[in-house]
């Protein structure tokens, strides 16, 4: 009986989760993370289309833009542009390999989302599981004006509609490759912001890769575990204003 009405409220509480949103309830945060949503939401997004320019023509129109439209991006351009940047594209031996090539497929990079304007998306920051193809909530509201404040006050970036954010778990890398593994980081984190450069052109869509910005406050923003994970690259990405 006992473990009949636990089993019972366990339901109750799931359905009341998913109906405060069309999302599905995942983890919780730890407590630690004040600032943290109580239940992170996932949201799938939809398959990746295979088709656009051909990749010489995305080369040649590929541009850095940083003026935008406020124009919403819409979960298929995120969609694109997430898979671009770490989606799954193969499966070898058990293993799944990404879009983008990892020294010994080892993947030290994680993906985040800041999304202040993309339709059927709540305003927040998201992380990008490539194993679902989806992004989980990590904090609400609006970010890319904080974000434009952290990146020394280039303040082009508060009009974009989001930034893919990408940070680094250095031990994955240099468990196998010692010191040497830490240049790999940055070497991956380049072969992901081209990808997204070229999505970005395939969807005539504007992007910018952006180096400069303060460690500690994006780390914060992020609400990271600084002791294992570091930013290291983002790329703002809006409807071109011209
Ligand atoms: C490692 C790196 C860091 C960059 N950081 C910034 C940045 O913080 N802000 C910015 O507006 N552009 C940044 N850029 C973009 C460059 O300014 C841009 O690539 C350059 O002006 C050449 O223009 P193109 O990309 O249109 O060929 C960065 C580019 C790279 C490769």
């Amino acid at each position: 009986m006992k473990r009949f009405l636990m089993v019972a409220l366990l339901m109750a509480y799931t359905a009341v989760a998913c109906a405060q949103s069309d999302v599905h309830p995942q983890h919780t945060q730890p407590q630690n993370q004040q600032e943290s949503v109580q239940i992170a939401v996932s949201v799938e997004l939809p398959k990746p289309e295979m088709s656009g320019l051909t990749v010489e023509q995305a080369i040649m129109q590929r541009r850095s833009v940083r003026t935008y439209l406020p124009n919403p991006l819409t979960l298929a351009h995120l969609s694109q542009l997430l898979f671009a940047a770490q989606g799954i594209t193969h499966t070898e031996n058990g293993s799944a390999l990404r879009s983008a090539p990892s020294a010994g497929a080892l993947y030290p990079l994680e993906i985040y989302l800041v999304a202040d304007r993309i339709t059927g998306l709540e305003k927040g920051i998201y992380k990008y599981i490539p194993q679902s193809h989806s992004v989980e909530l990590i904090s609400r509201g609006e970010h890319l004006e904080e974000l434009s404040v952290i990146c020394y006050n280039q303040m082009f970036i508060a009009n974009g509609s989001c930034a893919i954010v990408m940070t680094a778990i250095p031990s994955r890398t240099t468990r196998v490759y010692n010191e040497r593994g830490l240049r790999y980081i940055y070497m991956e984190a380049g072969h992901v912001s081209e990808n997204i450069y070229l999505q970005s052109a395939s969807l005539q869509l504007a992007t910018v890769a952006v180096g400069a910005f303060r460690d500690q406050q994006l780390k914060k923003m992020l609400l990271i575990d600084e002791s294992e994970e570091t930013p290291v690259y983002l790329n703002i990405i809006g409807v071109p204003a011209q």
